[in-house]
């Protein structure tokens, strides 16, 4: 890991994140679903209250200077039973860079994170078909939560949202 650093995004970071949160969408076939520009994550993630925290990787041995080439979104979520829960959202090292031990080195950053601020447990989604990933974490001891507790994954969209706050006409 001497070639590689992790830190705390900041600010100057921005437009690396944005590249990379691409880049994830583009692996999971869902590049057109990102909205999001530079100008929310900064205001999202650097303001007085902070939506989502950020940790970046940082190669050290590159000619130009030091490039991002990954990254981890995580923010805290309360759950009524267990209370504090570090929620991984996004989690992307550039093809190139797989296999070096930099992802499981943002997984002992953010288990340290976790047990720093006494949350139970961290918990994220995987896509169905992302099977190298779903090994990666099972290989770690991550469970399975839709397989052994039968969770389910629901949204309201902003129409349903637009509709539910909408009042109903006399
Ligand atoms: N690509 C991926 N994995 C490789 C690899 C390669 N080229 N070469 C070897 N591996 C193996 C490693 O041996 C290691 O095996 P282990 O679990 O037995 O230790 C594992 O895959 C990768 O470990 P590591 O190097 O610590 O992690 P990483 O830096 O490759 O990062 C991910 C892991 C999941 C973040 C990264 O593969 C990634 O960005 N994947 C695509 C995006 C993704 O699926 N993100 C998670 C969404 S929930």
């Amino acid at each position: 890991m001497d070639k590689y650093k992790l830190r705390k995004a900041e600010p100057k970071d921005v437009p690396d994140i944005l590249r990379l949160i691409k880049e994830l969408a583009k692996y999971e076939d869902m590049e057109d679903q990102v909205r999001l520009t530079e100008k929310e994550l900064l205001e999202d993630g650097f303001g007085d209250q902070p939506f989502y925290h950020c940790i970046v990787a940082e190669s050290q041995g590159e000619e130009s200077g030091p490039k991002v080439i990954g990254f981890a979104m995580y923010y805290f979520t309360y759950d009524p039973w267990i209370g504090k829960l570090l929620y991984l959202e996004d989690f992307f090292i550039m093809h190139e860079y797989r296999g070096l031990g930099i992802g499981s080195e943002v997984l002992k950053h953010l288990s340290l994170t976790a047990m720093k601020t006494r949350c139970s447990s961290m918990h994220f989604i995987v896509a169905e078909d992302n099977k190298k990933s779903i090994e990666f974490y099972k290989r770690r001891g991550a469970e399975d939560l839709s397989q052994e507790e039968g969770w389910r994954l629901f949204r309201f969209d902003s129409d349903s949202l637009v509709k539910m706050s909408t009042p109903a006409e006399e």
